[in-house]
């Protein structure tokens, strides 16, 4: 089966599965070639919905399939250092009887790895989790990766030992358009399992006078807030994934991490993963339209695609960041790159490009100044010293 088969009618899961398999592909590089073994944890393993025979299309054989890569392309570079090979981890969950038993039957064949598994609910299983990474603390670092199907089971009581892990990064699918559909209900046991969700943050006070896109943008900035205080990160970027046939929201995969490595990464992932969410929605929608006239349609599913609300919401979250940084940087008047870099970047859909391209703009327009820069540098960059000085407003 080809992807486009294992994928038709779940394009979410495609963008989901594309944004794991290429952050895990960078990550596993990046922290593969400083610690002795990875531990990944898939919270809600499935398989769900997986296609495939050998359930390649599920998110723990591509997990595991990236993380093995990254061993053998490490080999070298550990053997050069007189280091064993990439050591690999694994702790599967799952709470439905059916799926567990696919993945045991999964997991029974994978010799080249530690894989522990578990047929039990999240709520009954973060000990297990905690104690199964405790036992390589020092020398593996921990990927947990959050994938429910709706908003319960993983209240912010009950993942917080697994935020809290350190060194630790964690990706939670945030069902947001089921939440936004919920998240006022009168209903107290629903009330209540949005509470466990939100834990110590008052997401009705953030959202209750806010409506449409600007109320959802709120939701999401609740949960990265509570995601970021739970767990100490530094860092909480999320990536949207909208809905294969229409133009709302499905949910967003937030990605939180210590380290400003871990974002590169990420954004740069985002960014391709884009690109496939909506060649996917274009071919969908054509698909849609072909099946309710009737009509074969001359031009191809990319010409034809009605990109206008992606286009909105990137343009959306271009003009929060942009103000987001000229309020940094006409506060402080002078602000070290990298800082400027983490608040553009932690709005979904923008990317250093476009930071760089505003900073360039200010240059020229005789608003900013970059310094620490060496003589033949042209754009700033991370980790450099670099620093933006505001200088006001526009010069002639
Ligand atoms: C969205 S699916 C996971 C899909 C999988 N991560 C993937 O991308 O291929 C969620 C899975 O979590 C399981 N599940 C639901 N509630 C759970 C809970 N409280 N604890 C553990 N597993 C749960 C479901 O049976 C389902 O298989």
């Amino acid at each position: 089966m080809n992807e486009g088969d294992l994928y038709a009618d779940r394009e979410q899961t495609l963008v989901k599965h594309f944004i794991l398999e290429h952050y895990l592909e960078r990550f596993a590089h990046i922290v593969g070639s400083a610690w002795d073994a990875i531990t990944y944890v898939d919270c809600f393993a499935g398989p769900w919905n997986a296609r495939s025979e050998h359930l390649e299309d599920s998110s723990f054989a591509l997990a595991l399939a990236q993380l093995r890569a990254a061993r053998t392309n490490l080999a070298d570079l550990k053997l050069a250092r007189g280091r064993p090979p990439l050591e690999l981890r694994c702790f599967f969950l799952e709470k439905d009887a059916a799926a567990f038993a696919r993945l045991s039957e999964f997991a029974k064949d994978v010799r080249d790895a530690e894989i522990a598994t578990k047929h039990a609910t999240l709520e009954q299983s973060v000990d297990d989790i905690v104690a199964f990474v405790a036992r390589r603390q020092n020398d593996a670092f921990p990927f947990v990766f959050v994938d429910p199907t709706g908003w319960t089971g993983f209240g912010l009581d009950v993942i917080e030992p697994l935020l809290k892990l350190r060194p630790g990064e964690v990706l939670v699918n945030f069902m947001t358009g089921h939440i936004l559909r919920f998240a006022e209900h009168s209903d107290p046991a629903i009330q209540q399992s949005f509470d466990r969700l939100f834990g110590p943050i008052d997401y009705r006070a953030r959202i209750v006078r806010l409506a449409g896109q600007d109320r959802e943008d709120e939701l999401v900035r609740c949960y990265c807030d509570a995601i970021r205080d739970t767990g100490g990160y530094d860092y909480v970027c999320p990536a949207i994934v909208l809905h294969p046939e229409n133009d709302r929201t499905h949910f967003h995969l937030l990605y939180a991490t210590r380290n400003a490595k871990g974002v590169e990464a990420f954004k740069q992932v985002e960014k391709k993963a884009m690109e496939v969410m909506e060649k996917a929605r274009g071919e969908v929608q054509k698909r849609g339209r072909v099946h309710r006239t009737g009509q074969l349609e001359l031009l191809g599913a990319e010409q034809m695609h009605d990109t206008r609300h992606y286009d909105a919401l990137r343009g959306r979250h271009l003009t929060a960041a942009r103000v987001d940084v000229e309020q940094l940087l006409v506060t402080r008047r002078v602000v070290v790159y990298d800082e400027a870099w983490i608040t553009a970047l932690s709005h979904p859909l923008v990317w250093d490009s476009d930071l760089k391209a505003w900073i360039a703009k200010w240059v020229k327009e005789g608003r900013l100044r970059i310094t620490g820069m060496k003589p033949r540098e042209r754009v700033p960059k991370r980790e450099a010293g670099h620093q933006l000085v505001w200088r006001g407003q526009r010069r002639e």
